[in-house]
């Protein structure tokens, strides 16, 4: 399974890129507005400086809402760098938008994805990676560990590429779940992948050990 940190903040990029762990970015809109970054040309070259910490992926997302919008953001974010994903929501115009960059050879990532319903829609549409959120729908009482089953069973059904990026997960246990289910990629806050480190007895059994050398 691939790893993935949610953020926009170089410094956590840099430092589970540093951990060898680390397989791409995603980023999002109010993950840009935390680290301060405004203004199109500041935003694109926040893209650039993440594109050269990391060795892979790197979700870049659209602001527009429209089809013609969404095109031109997105061939200009593609341009940018090979690692950058295109973003697109799940929106009607964002399905033709995934289809027509498809067609182009530009990668993107469904995003705000809910339903088995709109991921099914996402693969056909052609799109590289479906991010469900699972967090998301976990705070409003849906199991949203349950949709990551659904959607990789439909996607296995029909053989279908798309790969299912676990998104808004939260804590380890999340990861550990669709690890199991078979998700292909988790993105997560550093915190996050941090706490897999994490046993007490780990601990215990190391300060026994220190103890011991010294004897
Ligand atoms: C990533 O693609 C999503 O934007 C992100 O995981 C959402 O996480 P959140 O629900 O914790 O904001």
């Amino acid at each position: 399974m691939e790893f993935f940190i949610d953020t926009a903040n170089l410094a956590q990029i840099k430092e589970a890129q540093d951990l060898g762990v680390l397989d791409g970015v995603t980023t999002n809109p109010s993950l840009m507005a935390k680290e301060g970054i405004k203004g199109e040309k500041n935003i694109l070259k926040h893209y650039v400086d993440i594109c050269k910490i990391v060795d892979g992926d790197v979700s870049a997302e659209v602001i527009a809402t429209d089809f013609s919008g969404m095109v031109k953001e997105g061939e200009r974010l593609a341009k940018l760098h090979k690692q950058i994903v295109v973003k697109v929501p799940m929106i009607k115009e964002g399905i033709k938008a995934i289809k027509y960059f498809s067609g182009k050879g530009i990668r993107t990532n469904c995003t705000l994805v809910f339903s088995a319903g709109q991921a099914l829609l996402a693969a056909k549409a052609g799109a590289t990676y479906v991010s469900p959120f699972v967090g998301r729908l976990d705070d409003v009482s849906t199991d949203g560990l349950r949709l990551i089953e659904d959607i990789r069973i439909i996607y296995d059904n029909y053989g279908y590429s798309t790969k299912i990026l676990a998104a808004s997960v939260r804590h380890p246990m999340h990861i550990i779940e669709c690890a199991t289910i078979g998700a292909d990629v988790v993105t997560c806050p550093l915190n996050v992948i941090l706490s897999l480190l994490k046993h007490p007895l780990t601990d215990i059994g190391l300060a026994q050990f220190l103890a011991d050398a010294k004897k």
